[in-house]
């Protein structure tokens, strides 16, 4: 469920006409709806209940300030990724204490910055990086609290580009060498066992794989209370979000019409499948999603550039590109598009919908079917909270577009469009050049 929908042939965000922000603020323009947010943790919260939960927000789906301090103020802790992300969290006046360092080569000035400011735990993907953090540890005069990842070698089912859980990723470590890194990590003097992460993939639209995984490492998760007396087990994040009838899928008219056995995957029905796995092990769970908490909580508005009548193709060039939303170019993902302003008297039209980057791959959909749109016209595309922004780039000299934030009838720019200037800034002439 979400807050995009139309109010007679406009569409909203929550109370906000969208085409209000395309022309106050320009496009392309990331739109996100605070309630959405707030409604998404709410519910994976309650569909957990009965856990002893710590809910760390996977911040590189959407790591904006103010995003941030949306979730913060839920009552969020965050999975964290890089020392940049460590910062990010410190400028949105959030907990780092509550937090956990994920990756598979965390620097040493990252690891410093994270113990520093009292990180929660790091999560470990292999035995030279538990040396790295004895180390820095050791010099800095603490223990370091970690995690091991495991790779259950699990299949997610999802796209090859975003599973992870499988033995030929470069994440984790296989469940068959997990206890020689436990022994390992025991006697480092400077670290602290803290307890055990997983995170089979991302995108994931049922929850078998989830309960694969969880059944497959459990006998192994309690050896390590017993032996170790770990005290949390992260299940990592990783559930999918409705990219296809994205729109509707906004209003719960549209989930009731589903028959059950092919709802999408809701954290209702992911907590039913996991408390019974979880809460035997009487250990605090973590949970580390991204995507469910922000995906559907943006759209990027772009406007209408060109509608060019090819051959036996349409397209519609539109003014947002594959660097302000990367997902379509790297993964063939689909992405909803809707016009802002809806209107059936229209004749229906089928493009491509493309950029304005010099690349055939910049292409947002193909033979999409559309109302027919011109010139100045506004469209959304749905589904784009999650690494939309967190993704974008200055390819072709492009500014990042800029981001806003809405809550009832409130809105405010939570990131303004890049300028020329701020582009440029650290690029410099050499001497020998001059
Ligand atoms: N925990 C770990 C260790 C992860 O690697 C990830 C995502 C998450 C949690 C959060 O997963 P989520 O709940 O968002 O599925 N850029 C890709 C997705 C990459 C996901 C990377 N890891 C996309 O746009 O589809």
């Amino acid at each position: 469920m979400h807050h995009f929908h139309f109010v007679g042939l406009n569409l909203h965000c929550e109370s906000v006409d969208l085409a209000e922000i395309a022309r106050l603020y320009g496009t392309p323009t990331y739109v996100y709806s605070a309630a959405t947010m707030a409604d998404n943790y709410t519910r994976i919260e309650r569909g957990l209940a009965g856990l002893d939960l710590q809910i760390c927000y996977a911040m590189k789906a959407n790591s904006n300030l103010a995003v941030l301090r949306q979730f913060a103020n839920l009552g969020a802790a965050f999975d964290l990724v890089s020392g940049g992300e460590i910062r990010r969290v410190l400028a949105a006046g959030a907990d780092v204490r509550r937090s956990v360092f994920a990756g598979v080569g965390k620097s040493e000035p990252e690891i410093t910055l994270a113990l520093e400011n009292g990180i929660f735990a790091f999560h470990v993907e292999s035995e030279p990086e538990l040396a790295r953090l004895n180390h820095v540890a050791g010099r800095l005069g603490v223990k370091a609290p970690v995690a091991i990842r495991i790779n259950p070698d699990v299949d997610a089912h999802t796209h090859a580009k975003i599973t992870t859980g499988k033995s030929d990723n470069k994440f984790g470590i296989p469940l068959q060498a997990a206890p020689a890194a436990y022994v390992a990590a025991a006697k480092f003097p400077h670290l602290t066992i803290k307890g055990v992460q997983m995170h089979i993939g991302s995108q994931l639209t049922s929850v078998e794989p989830f309960v694969e995984a969880v059944t497959k490492v459990t006998p192994f998760v309690e050896g390590l209370k017993r032996d170790y007396g770990i005290t949390y087990f992260s299940i990592g994040g990783g559930m999918g979000i409705m990219y296809q009838d994205a729109l509707a899928s906004g209003a719960s008219a549209w989930w009731d019409a589903q028959p059950a056995d092919r709802r999408p995957l809701t954290p209702e029905t992911y907590g039913a499948a996991l408390v019974p796995l979880l809460q035997p092990l009487g250990l605090k769970i973590l949970l580390e999603h991204g995507r469910f908490m922000v995906g559907n909580a943006g759209v990027l508005l772009t406007r209408v550039e060109h509608l060019k009548r090819g051959a036996g193709k349409n397209f519609l060039i539109v003014d947002a590109a594959m660097n302000d939303l990367v997902r379509p170019a790297m993964y063939d993902s689909f992405h909803e598009i809707v016009p802002l302003h809806r209107d059936s008297s229209r004749r229906a039209l089928v493009a491509d919908v493309v950029g304005p980057v010099c690349e055939s791959g910049d292409c947002f959909a193909k033979d999409r079917q559309l109302q027919e749109v011109g010139e100045g016209e506004y469209l959304a595309l749905m589904s784009a909270g999650a690494y939309g922004h967190a993704m974008a780039s200055r390819y072709n000299t492009r500014a990042l577009p800029a981001e806003v934030l809405v809550s009832g009838g409130n809105f405010e720019l939570i990131n303004g469009r890049e300028t020329f200037e701020q582009m440029v800034a650290n690029e410099s002439i050499p001497a020998f050049l001059k």
